[in-house]
């Protein structure tokens, strides 16, 4: 067996992708080929961002081969029903001028709808549309329901992860699955990145806190997607798959989960995550 490669997830996916929103129309495909040209092989994108024809393009211009990038995108909470799911994917597929890797439901939905919802991406899934299916913002409780009734294997959940929100007992449950967890809003702003904790271990690396926030969610083996559209901020992103931590740094950001300051939906559409 060949070792893990330390650039992508225990199933292939790369451990530092471009976040695409709110990036929109030429700047999206700039931010893009930017992000490919430096070396990223892993793009997010959404229904709901609007920027996917914006990507697809951006991919087709780099010239690089099908495998060789790694694209998710989301369905939009408004398109899951049976009349919209399949059309809204089909919009996807042709925006981004190829199936994408991931195909993700963008937000759980209504408790009673769960089952049909997971049905119908596993059909898009069946009819060529993605290579891979899983889900966004699901909790435990949430990802258990979905991975018992999905026959094919989930492959990712996306959610809140950055140093200050303690996401450890979801981690598990992602791992216990054989998924990936990927970390949205990973530098959770100026709250991480004006961190003191955080801050005193970028000064001894000699780093900017930003790397060490991404690095702490790398080396756990969950992807970050960072979002930028300016080249120096990509280029460092980049970095944080070029250093280690010790074992003490990453006791001590995580430490820092305690705080719980979840900043994406705290109290509205996104579930408890450990329920
Ligand atoms: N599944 C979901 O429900 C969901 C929800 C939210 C987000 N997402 C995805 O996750 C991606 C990332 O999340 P996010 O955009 O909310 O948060 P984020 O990536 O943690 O933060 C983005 C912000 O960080 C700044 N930044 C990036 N690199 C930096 C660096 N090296 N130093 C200092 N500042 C830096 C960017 O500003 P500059 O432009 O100045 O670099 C931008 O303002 C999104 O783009 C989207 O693709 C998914």
């Amino acid at each position: 067996m060949s070792p893990p490669d330390p650039m992508r997830s225990a199933n292939a996916i790369p451990l530092l992708g471009l976040g695409t929103y709110p990036l929109r129309g030429a700047e999206a495909e700039r931010a893009v080929a930017m992000a490919l040209e430096l070396g990223y092989r892993h793009i997010d994108t959404a229904q709901m961002y609007g920027n996917e024809a914006a990507v697809g393009r951006a991919v087709k211009a780099s010239g690089l081969a099908r495998r060789d990038f790694f694209i998710v995108t989301k369905v939009d909470p408004g398109n899951v029903s049976a009349s919209r799911f399949r059309s809204s994917v089909e919009g996807s597929v042709n925006d981004l001028g190829d199936p994408p890797d991931l195909l993700l439901v963008h937000w759980p939905p209504p408790d009673a709808e769960l089952d049909a919802v997971i049905d119908r991406l596993v059909e898009a899934h069946r009819a060529g549309y993605c290579r891979a299916i899983g889900v966004s913002n699901f909790s435990v409780a949430l990802l258990r329901r979905a991975a018992q009734r999905s026959p094919v294997p989930l492959m990712a959940n996306q959610v809140e992860f950055h140093p200050l929100i303690d996401q450890s007992k979801l981690l598990a449950e992602v791992r216990r699955l054989g998924m990936t967890l990927i970390a949205y809003r990973p530098l959770g702003r100026s709250a991480v990145l004006n961190d003191p904790v955080i801050g005193k271990i970028a000064t001894k690396h000699g780093r900017p806190a930003s790397e060490i926030a991404l690095r702490w969610i790398v080396q756990q083996g969950v992807a970050a997607i960072p979002m930028t559209a300016k080249r120096g901020h990509a280029e460092s992103n980049l970095r944080a798959l070029s250093f280690a931590l010790s074992e003490d740094d990453m006791r001590a950001i995580s430490a820092l989960g305690a705080q719980n300051r979840r900043l994406v939906s705290p109290s509205t559409t996104a579930k408890r995550w450990d329920e």
